[in-house]
C-alpha cells in the first residue's frame, strides 16, 4: 500500500475514531460487545474510509465531517463480513488472518454483533456533528448509505452471489451482482464525501461517480482474481474459497488472463472520468491503481 497517499494517517484516524465509538457504548452485554470490537476494530485495509477522506479532501471538505461518513461505511462493511462468513453464506473460518467471527464467538454472537454493528452505522450518520454548512446533508447521507447497502445495493448483492453460485449465469448478470455488493459501497464513499463539499458541479459528481463505479466494480474483480493467485497467509483469508463453493467470479466466467483483462478496462474507464475533473485527483488515481494490482 506504498504509493496510497497518506494511508497510514488515514488508517490510524478512522481506527481511533471507531475505537472511541465502541468505547462510548454501556456494556449492556459484553460478548456481543466484544464480538463488535473483533469484527470491526482487528485488522483491515480501511479501504472505503481511505476513499472518503481522499475524495473529501480533493473537493475541500472538512475531515471531521468526513469522520462520520468514513465510520458509518466502515460500520457497515464490517458488518457484510460477518455475515459473509457465516456457514449460511460463504462459511469461511478465516478472516482478516484470524478466525472469523462465529469461530471465534458462536453463530448468534457473529449475527448480532453484525446487526449491531449495522445499526451503528446509522447511529452514527444521525448523531455526528457535522459543521454548520452541511447539516441539512444528514438525510441524505443516510438516504445514500441505505441504498448503497441495503436492498438495493450490498444486501441484494448478496442475494444474486448466492443464487448464481452452482450457476452460469451471464456476464451482464455478473456485472450486476458484483456491482451491487462490493461495488455500491465503494461508489458511496466517494459520492457521500462530495456531498460534505460545497460546491462541486452537477458535472464533476457525475464523473466521480463514474470513477467510483468502475473502480467499485474493479475491486471486487481483483477480489476473485486474488482468491486465485494469492497465498492464504497473503490474503488473511482462505485461498479457492470460490473454486470451492462453486461461486460464479470473474475467473470463473472469463479464466484469469479474461477477469485481468476486465480489471485493466475497469482501471482505464476510471481514469479517463478522473481526467475531466478539475481537481488534483493524483490520489484517487493512485487509489486506482492500487486495486488493480492488490495482492491481499
Ligand atoms: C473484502 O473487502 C470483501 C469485499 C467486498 C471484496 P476488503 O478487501 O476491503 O477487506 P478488509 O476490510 O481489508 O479486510
Ligand atoms: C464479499 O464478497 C462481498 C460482501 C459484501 C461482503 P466475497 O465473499 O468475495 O468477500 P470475501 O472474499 O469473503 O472477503
Ligand atoms: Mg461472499
Ligand atoms: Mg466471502
Ligand atoms: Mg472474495
Amino acid at each position: 500500500m506504498a504509493n496510497l497517499v497518506n494511508i497510514e494517517q488515514y488508517q490510524l484516524r478512522i481506527n481511533q475514531f471507531l475505537e472511541n465509538k465502541l468505547n462510548q457504548l454501556p456494556v449492556n452485554d459484553a460478548k456481543l460487545l466484544e464480538a463488535m470490537r473483533y469484527g470491526l476494530l482487528i485488522g483491515g485495509k480501511r479501504m472505503r474510509p481511505y476513499l472518503a477522506y481522499i475524495s473529501g479532501e480533493m473537493l475541500g471538505a472538512s475531515h471531521d465531517d468526513i469522520d462520520g461518513i468514513a465510520a458509518a461505511l466502515e460500520c457497515i462493511h464490517a458488518y457484510s463480513l460477518l455475515h459473509d462468513d457465516l456457514p449460511a453464506m460463504d462459511d469461511d473460518d478465516l478472516r482478516r488472518g484470524k478466525p472469523t467471527c462465529h469461530k471465534a464467538f458462536d453463530e448468534a454472537t457473529a449475527i448480532l454483533a453484525g446487526d449491531s454493528l449495522q445499526t451503528l452505522a446509522f447511529d452514527i450518520l444521525a448523531n455526528h456533528p457535522f459543521s454548520h454548512e452541511i447539516a441539512d446533508k444528514r438525510i441524505i447521507f443516510i438516504q445514500q448509505l441505505v441504498n448503497a447497502s441495503g436492498y438495493q445495493g450490498m444486501c441484494g448483492g448478496q442475494a444474486l452471489d448466492l443464487s448464481a453460485t452452482g450457476k452460469n449465469i451471464e456476464l451482464s448478470a455478473l456485472e450486476k451482482l458484483h456491482s451491487l455488493k462490493t461495488g455500491a459501497l465503494l461508489q458511496a464513499s466517494v459520492l457521500m464525501a462530495a456531498e460534505c463539499a460545497i460546491n462541486v458541479s452537477k458535472d464533476d459528481k457525475a464523473s466521480l461517480a463514474q470513477y467510483a463505479q468502475n473502480i467499485g466494480l474493479a475491486y471486487q474483480v481483483r477480489d476473485d482474481i486474488i482468491d486465485i493467485t494469492s497465498s492464504e497467509e497473503e490474503l488473511g483469508k482462505p485461498k479457492g474459497s470460490d473454486i470451492a463453493a462453486n461461486k460464479s467470479t470473474y475467473p470463473a466466467l472469463l479464466g484469469l488472463q479474461g477477469a485481468q483483462e476486465k480489471a485493466q478496462y475497469l482501471y482505464q474507464q476510471a481514469l479517463q472520468a478522473l481526467a475531466t475533473l478539475p481537481y488534483n485527483s493524483q490520489a484517487l488515481s493512485n487509489f486506482a491503481t492500487f486495486i488493480i494490482k492488490r495482492t491481499h
